[in-house]
C-alpha cells in the first residue's frame, strides 16, 4: 500500500494568507498588458451609450479625446479603435474605407497629434463600410477574396500613413497578411506592426459589437464562409503558421473565454506573442450579470487571469479601463 504523504505535504500552507498566496502565484495582470477598444462616431456631437454593451460608448470626436486622456492617466496606453460611419457613406464594396481622409484616418491623426506615445491599433476590414456588413466585397453572391485584398492593401497604407502603430487585419481573407506586409514595405512603413486576427472564429458573441459599429448583416451570406469554424483547433495552427510566415508580428485569438484551449495550444507551439480578444458578447454577458447582482465584479479579474494563464501576452478587453481604475496589479 502506498503511504500517504500527508501531513508532511499540506498544499494549504501556501494558501494561508494573501501575501503568501501572492508570493507563489503563477500569473498576474498588469495594466500595461490591457488594451481598451473604443468606438468613434462620424456623426454624434456627444457620446452615446451602447444599449447592448452597458457602460460602453459610441464617442464623438471630442469625447473620444477626453476618454483617451483619462485612460492614459489611469495607465492604459494602448487602444483599439473602431469606426461607426454614417450609413449614407456605406456601399456594396465599402469604398469609404479606401479614402485617405475618412473618419478613422482623421481620428487616428488627431489622436496621435495629441497623444504621440499612445499605441493605436486599427482594424483592417471592410465591415464598417459595406452596406452588407460583410468584411469584404461581394461578387456573384460571395465575399470575394481577391477583390477584397486590393481594398485591404489600400486601407492599410492609409492607416499606416495616418499614424496607426498596429494594423489588425480582422477580415480572414486568404493571403492578406503577405499582401499587406509587402505594400507596407514598398511604401516605407517598415515599423508598422501587423497583429493578425489569425484564429478568428465565426462567433455568436460578436452581436453587440455589430450594434456598436452598425454592421449587422442583412443578407443571407454567412460569415462562416470566411471566419473559422468553432469546431476546429488544428485549423487555428494552420491559419496562425500561415500568417506568421506571411509577416505577422503578433497573432490574435478571438473570442477569448470559449477558446482558452486554442490560446494554450498556440502558446505551446508558436514563437510569436498571442493576444486574446475578450469580445463584446463576453463583456455584455459578464457586465449584465454583475449589474443584476448574479455575481460580483471579481469575475472580471478572474476571466482576465484565465486568459493570461492560458498563454496570452496581452488582452483586448472592454474591462481595461475598469480594471485600471480598480486595481494596481492583480497577482
Ligand atoms: C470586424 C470585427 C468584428 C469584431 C472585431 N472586428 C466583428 C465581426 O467580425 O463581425 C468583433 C469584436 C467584438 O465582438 O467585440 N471585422
Amino acid at each position: 500500500m502506498r503511504k500517504t504523504l500527508f501531513p508532511r505535504v499540506r498544499p494549504r500552507r501556501l494558501r494561508l494568507n494573501e501575501t503568501i498566496r501572492d508570493l507563489v502565484s503563477e500569473t498576474s495582470i498588469n495594466k500595461s498588458k490591457l488594451i481598451q477598444p473604443l468606438f468613434v462616431s462620424g456623426t454624434l456631437k456627444k457620446k452615446e451609450g451602447i444599449i447592448t454593451m452597458p457602460g460602453q460608448y459610441l464617442y464623438s470626436q471630442d469625447d473620444l479625446l477626453s476618454e483617451i486622456d483619462e485612460l492614459t492617466n489611469l495607465g492604459i496606453n494602448t487602444i483599439a479603435l473602431f469606426p461607426n460611419i454614417d450609413s449614407d457613406l456605406k456601399d456594396q464594396s465599402g469604398t469609404e474605407a479606401l479614402k485617405e481622409d475618412n473618419l478613422i484616418c482623421k481620428t487616428v491623426r488627431k489622436i496621435k497629434d495629441r497623444f504621440p506615445k499612445l499605441v493605436v491599433i486599427t482594424d483592417v476590414a471592410l465591415d464598417p463600410y459595406t452596406s452588407s456588413g460583410h468584411d469584404g466585397v461581394i461578387l456573384n453572391g460571395k465575399v470575394d477574396n481577391d477583390q477584397t485584398l486590393e481594398a485591404l492593401i489600400k486601407m492599410s497604407v492609409n492607416l499606416a500613413s495616418s499614424g496607426a502603430d498596429i494594423l489588425a487585419p480582422s477580415d480572414m481573407m486568404d493571403g492578406r497578411i503577405g499582401k499587406i506586409r509587402d505594400s507596407l514595405e514598398v511604401n516605407n512603413f517598415k515599423d508598422t506592426i501587423l497583429l493578425s486576427y489569425a484564429a478568428k472564429y465565426a462567433s455568436n458573441f460578436y452581436g453587440p459589437f455589430r450594434d456598436a459599429v452598425g454592421s449587422k448583416q442583412i443578407d443571407g451570406i454567412s460569415k462562416k464562409t470566411y471566419q473559422m469554424d468553432s469546431k476546429n483547433l488544428k485549423e487555428a495552427h494552420k491559419e496562425t503558421l500561415l500568417d506568421i510566415s506571411e509577416g505577422a508580428d503578433i497573432i490574435m485569438v478571438k473570442p477569448a473565454m470559449p477558446y482558452l484551449d486554442v490560446i494554450n495550444d498556440l502558446h505551446q507551439e508558436i514563437n510569436v506573442p498571442i493576444f486574446a480578444y475578450q469580445v463584446s458578447g463576453e463583456y455584455s454577458m459578464l457586465k449584465m450579470g454583475i449589474d443584476k447582482k448574479i455575481f460580483d465584479h471579481n469575475v472580471i479579474p478572474e476571466t482576465l487571469i484565465s486568459l493570461f494563464r492560458a498563454g496570452s501576452s496581452s488582452v483586448i478587453t472592454y474591462f481595461a479601463r475598469w480594471t485600471a481604475e480598480n486595481y494596481d496589479n492583480i497577482s
